[in-house]
């Protein structure tokens, strides 16, 4: 499942996001690239662990806590630290699968986050870059994602992905993994429709009995499902 959440921070967050990562020291992103994306990857981020990355990673993880269609779709166990990349002239990201695990280093490096789904969060509008569109091969086929400020695209970790050449302005943007209490990509798409639906349903009746069956019925299945 591809999902886009709009409005994940506030066009005030992303003013001061954009205040702190425009005057920030950046470095070479092949520093976080396995072997073989190393290779495919060219632009620059911000040294994991660095104040700035922490102090906007701890914003964008605070805005994701109060996100509801985030939990809902994500069902998020462990959210790997946000990072912060950079293109610019003519910079890009060629084809490539995100590594499976990757070892949160704010925890000492100990605690393993299997990359179930791969987030990200522009930060840059898009009327201020030409290119830079994330392309992902999805189950549906092709996906060319490119969102106004401060919202979000959230996509299995398994998929084939890229970012096409920035050949004006500059793309900035947050990118993170999660690892899911839900495994597999079919269940969560499950789950999430159905949260949606009851979602509608406590809207348009609330008093329907039926809402509480059903409400144990998402209960239930997660309780089957869910790896905690
Ligand atoms: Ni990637």
């Amino acid at each position: 499942m591809l999902l886009h959440i709009p409005d994940v921070l506030s066009a005030a967050q992303v003013a001061q996001a954009r205040a702190q990562l425009d005057t920030a020291d950046w470095a070479d992103g092949r520093v976080t690239a396995g072997h073989q994306s190393a290779k495919a990857k060219d632009n620059a981020q911000l040294p994991e662990g660095s104040p700035v990355a922490r102090e906007l990673g701890a914003m964008v993880l605070e805005a994701l806590s109060r996100n509801s269609t985030f939990f809902s779709a994500a069902l998020p166990k462990r959210i790997y630290p946000p990072l912060f990349n950079r293109y610019s002239g003519g910079q890009s990201f060629g084809y490539h699968v995100d590594n499976a695990v990757r070892y949160d280093r704010s925890l000492g490096g100990a605690e393993p986050v299997r990359t179930d789904l791969s987030a990200t969060l522009f930060l840059s509008a898009p009327e201020e870059y030409d290119g830079g569109e994330l392309i992902i091969e999805d189950t549906f086929g092709t996906q060319s994602v490119k969102l106004p400020a401060g919202h979000l695209v959230l996509y299995p970790g398994s998929s084939l992905h890229r970012v096409t050449p920035v050949t004006r302005g500059t793309r900035v943007a947050s990118f993170f993994w999660m690892q899911s209490m839900l495994r597999d990509d079919g269940h969560r798409r499950l789950m999430f429709q159905m949260d949606v639906a009851i979602r509608r349903l406590t809207q348009d009746v609330p008093e329907h009995p039926a809402l509480v069956q059903l409400t144990g019925v998402y209960h239930n299945l997660l309780r089957e499902w869910a790896e905690v």
